[in-house]
């Protein structure tokens, strides 16, 4: 199946493969062929972004496609780039699930932006290996932690540290390690609230820190952490590792982030404090918003993501932790006699950075480029104005529940850029109404995506109210579509509630 198809002549590489004698590589004969297929893929991308809305939010992927992609055979022999673009053209770019698209609010994800995509090219072209040494990546990431370190209200020298990861999953990992090297020798709780994302919860279970360690502490009518309740609960012949969260995966809660900066550092030798910022630490961008997350810039350690909210193409995440020794010394390990550092060259033992002396992995992609072009080309005022209006969106299609509130009810306080709310019908009878409406609302979720209208995704409010969840990280939405998708919303749901099925099924 061919959804783009174009005609296509090609020369292929600088050699016969079935001759064993005759040394081979990867690059082609024609370069200039090469170059060709590049300006055709360059222009198709570009169409790609500027057609956007023309599309649908997302369409499956059609029975006959995914045969296409389970029987591809193990490729022995060479083909023409041409044609293996070709094919990833018609089975991989229709079929996202939608995330660069003005219509996606679902989860948390972010829209990238084109100059994004062509730094990834020359990300690609480079495949530099960014370990370490004498080379302009490194320079490049040292000086882009050190605008985050400014925006987020760190030390801007040496003496914090940090290192750019694929996210803050593996962001909150090495928070966690560098607490518990800190702490050695004595055991380490960690304190969250019940609105934590689950990567903290991965992260304890990897490092072995067991789950009889994890203190989750209720939350008040916010859903923010409960300070009072964590005093209270603080073991204190233990040390602790404290989480506020700076926009949580559920609502968009912003916990009070400087009253646990003051708990914290009332006990700095006993307790860290670790902001979780994947979603709103980088609204620090905006002047307006920046207030909602005062108390961030004191964390010990803040783990952030640039790929939702700055729209850096994925993956690209941040770990920040004030004391770059104590982060140095959880992960470098001495060098393997391979990795011998030497008196000059790509590897000197003075003056560069390693920064596989500061997280998980030895073997690193560059992510410094695309941060570096992505925040040079917008700029940080840029990325505030674009935070403020998705903000604006969520509150807007927020007050457009509350004037709809025969149809629909708003389920949480709108925050920061996450709207809950679900449809409601009313049924004159006395039966609980919340299986049904769980199933209605799963129902009209489900239909939503699969109709391209949108994609919003499903949040369990308390124990067992099913909500949909709008997550505007967004820089192509525009206020007119919170309207147009209100509409559609009320359209998609009454239709639903009037199909036979449904009426038989919950007798309303
Ligand atoms: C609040 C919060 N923390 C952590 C994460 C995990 O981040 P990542 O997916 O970049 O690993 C997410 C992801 O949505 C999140 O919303």
């Amino acid at each position: 199946m061919r959804l783009w198809s174009f005609r296509i002549e090609f020369s292929c590489f600088s050699s016969n493969d079935n001759d064993p004698k005759e040394e081979v590589s990867l690059d082609p004969l024609d370069w200039n062929d090469t170059r060709y297929l590049g300006h055709q893929i360059m222009d198709d991308m570009m169409d790609y972004l500027r057609d956007l809305r023309q599309r649908p939010t997302w369409r499956p992927i059609p029975p006959e496609v995914k045969e296409i992609i389970a029987t591809s055979a193990l490729p022995l022999h060479s083909q023409s780039p041409w044609e293996v673009y070709d094919e990833i053209r018609s089975i991989a770019l229709p079929y996202v699930v939608g995330n660069i698209h003005p219509h996606y609010w679902g989860y948390v994800q972010g829209s990238g932006s084109p100059i994004g995509a062509l730094a990834e090219f020359i990300t690609g072209t480079m495949n530099t290996m960014s370990w370490g040494g004498h080379q302009a990546s490194i320079y490049l990431e040292r000086q882009v932690l050190s605008w985050l370190k400014e925006l987020m209200g760190f030390p801007t020298d040496e003496t914090s540290s940090g290192v750019l990861v694929s996210g803050t999953s593996v962001a909150t990992i090495i928070a966690l390690a560098v607490a518990r090297n800190k702490f050695h020798n004595r055991t380490m709780k960690i304190y969250c609230s019940n609105e934590v994302h689950s990567c903290l919860a991965r992260a304890v279970d990897l490092l072995g820190i067991t789950r009889t360690n994890l203190i989750v502490i209720p939350t008040n009518s916010q859903r923010q952490i409960d300070v009072e309740a964590l005093k209270a609960s603080i073991d204190s012949n233990s040390c602790g590792f404290i989480v506020g969260t700076a926009g949580t995966v559920g609502t968009g809660a912003i916990d009070d982030l400087e009253g646990l900066a003051d708990l914290c550092a009332s006990h700095p030798e006993n307790l860290w404090f670790h902001v979780d910022g994947a979603i709103g630490a980088v609204a620090r961008c905006s002047t307006r918003l920046r207030p909602l997350f005062t108390g961030l810039e004191r964390a010990d350690s803040l783990a952030f993501d640039l790929h939702k909210w700055l729209f850096v193409p994925y993956e690209c995440g941040c770990i920040l932790i004030r004391d770059g020794q104590l982060h140095r010394s959880t992960f470098a390990q001495p060098p393997a006699s391979y990795l011998t550092l030497l008196d000059g060259g790509i590897t000197p033992s003075h003056g560069e950075l390693y920064f596989s002396d500061y997280g998980l992995e030895l073997s690193r992609n560059t992510k410094a480029i695309k941060v570096w072009m992505t925040l040079k080309t917008y700029g940080i005022e840029r990325f505030g104005r674009i935070m403020e209006q998705n903000v604006d969106q969520a509150l807007y299609f927020a007050r457009l529940i509350e004037q709809n509130s025969n149809e629909l009810e708003l389920m949480a306080k709108t925050t920061l850029n996450i709207v809950c709310f679900r449809y409601i019908v009313h049924r004159s009878n006395s039966i609980d109404q919340q299986p049904m409406l769980n199933e209605l609302n799963k129902r009209l979720l489900v239909l939503i995506q699969e109709r391209g209208i949108a994609v919003v995704s499903p949040f369990v409010i308390g124990t067992n109210t099913f909500a949909l969840r709008m997550c505007i990280t967004n820089h192509r939405t525009k206020l007119s579509d919170m309207d147009t998708f209100l509409q559609r919303v009320i359209k998609l749901a009454c239709e639903l509630v009037n199909t036979s099925e449904f009426i038989m099924l919950n007798k309303i």
